[in-house]
């Protein structure tokens, strides 16, 4: 166990005992639950809905908590779920998320409940898999609502239960995601003090907990550049200007601003151009050209630091070919920021529910998440949970969002444990 972790545990032993334990029962619900948590997934799995369209999802979720006898508002924020357990003691407001939605990926595991389903995505048909692992939130989530509701006159506070659609993007125009949920004031009543989500990790060892304090996860923002130049025939380039190759030289300058301009020992900074797009013939030098990219950032000064070196670049680049560059951002998600106080405080919730030495810290990750926005809202903290099989390599493991995208269900319920010890504890630190 890394000597922080150790230190920190010795240092917070006092807490685990005065925490609000959790029942004589609580080993014997999560025996029971398991098996039901795994067959959710497995419902959910074979049955996914891509963003905003997760119609018969939420109505499952929502169909389910009602059984429960909680109070439950659906639907929210288009297609989602939230809802609310009062405990019987007295505590704070505590909100858990998960995230609902899948992606247009074909899948290719030979699972006996692998999806067939297929939908339609930006004008094509394409098909449908849970290839990023929210089922598994969707399940763990019901999970600890069953749990939470049967340990209910021991529960400090009250519970709210966030299922949110579209945390993968709202398609075109449309709202969605955490934001819409945000929107829709469904932190503001009551009032959430504190947010926990959690994200299962198919490249992390099965049942363990990753964790990062401060900046854990990346910014999201788009950029779009249109270099404008001069028509002219391919043979005379001098009778007009390139905005092909002014675009190549503005490609290199961006890749310069993060080795050259960045302080990459505060936090890394990627740009990616993913798309560029320009011409007809290849005698023909056309008049525009256009670029899309990302950039991902981990410290929100250097974020508004590399959309200015952006444009600069682009501009001036431009500029010294005779062309023009227009550039604009689109921001997609803030930096999911840990909060350091809150961390502090209920890392020991996790080592508890994991075991010490299936805890860890995590490096910065340049993935993004929505979960982001909350943590504007009240103090958040989000961690990982593996599911990467024993024996298996990481490098071997199906990526997130690919069709090969595999999970060892076996550390779900750790996912539960975590959940609710975090409830329990938060109950008596608050
Ligand atoms: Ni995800």
């Amino acid at each position: 166990m890394p000597k922080l972790l150790l230190s920190l545990l010795m240092g917070f032993t006092f807490i685990s005992s005065s925490a609000q334990e959790l029942p004589k029962n609580y080993g014997q619900l999560l025996k029971e639950v398991e098996p039901q948590l795994i067959s959710w997934r497995r419902h959910f799995h074979e049955n996914p809905e891509l963003s905003n369209r997760e119609f018969n999802t939420g109505k499952y979720i929502a169909d389910y908590l009602k059984t429960l006898g909680i109070e439950v508002h659906y639907p929210v924020a288009k297609t989602g779920v939230m809802a609310i357990l009062k405990g019987g003691k007295p505590g704070p407001v505590v909100a858990l998320r998960a995230d609902i939605d899948a992606l247009p990926v074909v899948e290719r595991v030979p699972l006996p409940f692998a999806s067939k389903v297929t939908s339609e995505y930006g004008g094509q048909k394409v098909g449908v898999m849970h290839a990023c692992g929210h089922d598994s939130h969707i399940s763990i989530l019901m999970a600890t609502a069953k749990l939470l509701t049967a340990m209910q006159k021991e529960v400090p506070g009250t519970v709210v239960f966030l299922f949110q659609p579209a945390e993968e993007g709202a398609p075109g125009t449309e709202e969605g995601g955490a934001q819409l949920m945000i929107k829709e004031g469904l932190l503001d009543n009551p009032k959430v003090e504190a947010v926990f989500g959690l994200h299962i990790n198919s490249q992390t060892p099965v049942g363990t907990l990753k964790y990062k304090s401060g900046a854990f996860m990346a910014s999201a923002d788009w950029f779009t550049i249109k270099v404008n130049g001069r028509g002219s025939h391919g043979s005379q380039p001098w009778g007009g200007v390139d905005p092909i190759s002014a675009s190549a030289q503005i490609i290199e300058g961006l890749q310069h601003i993060v080795s050259r301009q960045m302080d990459l020992t505060k936090a890394p900074v990627v740009i990616t151009v993913g798309t560029i797009n320009s011409g007809v013939r290849n005698n023909i030098i056309p008049e525009t050209a256009v670029m899309t990219g990302t950039i991902r950032t981990l410290d929100t000064k250097m974020q508004k630091e590399v959309y200015e070196r952006i444009k600069l670049t682009a501009e001036t680049i431009a500029a010294s070919s005779g062309a023009t560059a227009e550039v604009s951002f689109e921001n997609k998600t803030l930096v999911t920021y840990n909060d350091p106080a809150l961390v502090l405080k209920t890392l020991p919730s996790l080592l508890k529910a994991a075991g010490a030495e299936n805890v860890s810290e995590s490096t910065w990750v340049t993935g993004a998440e929505d979960f982001s926005f909350y943590g504007e809202k009240a103090p958040s903290f989000f961690f990982n949970l593996g599911a990467l099989p024993k024996g298996t390599a990481p490098k071997d493991a199906g990526p997130h969002h690919t069709a090969d995208f595999y999970l060892d269900e076996s550390g779900f319920i750790v996912g539960v444990k975590a959940f609710c010890q975090l409830v329990f504890d938060y109950g008596k630190l608050k």
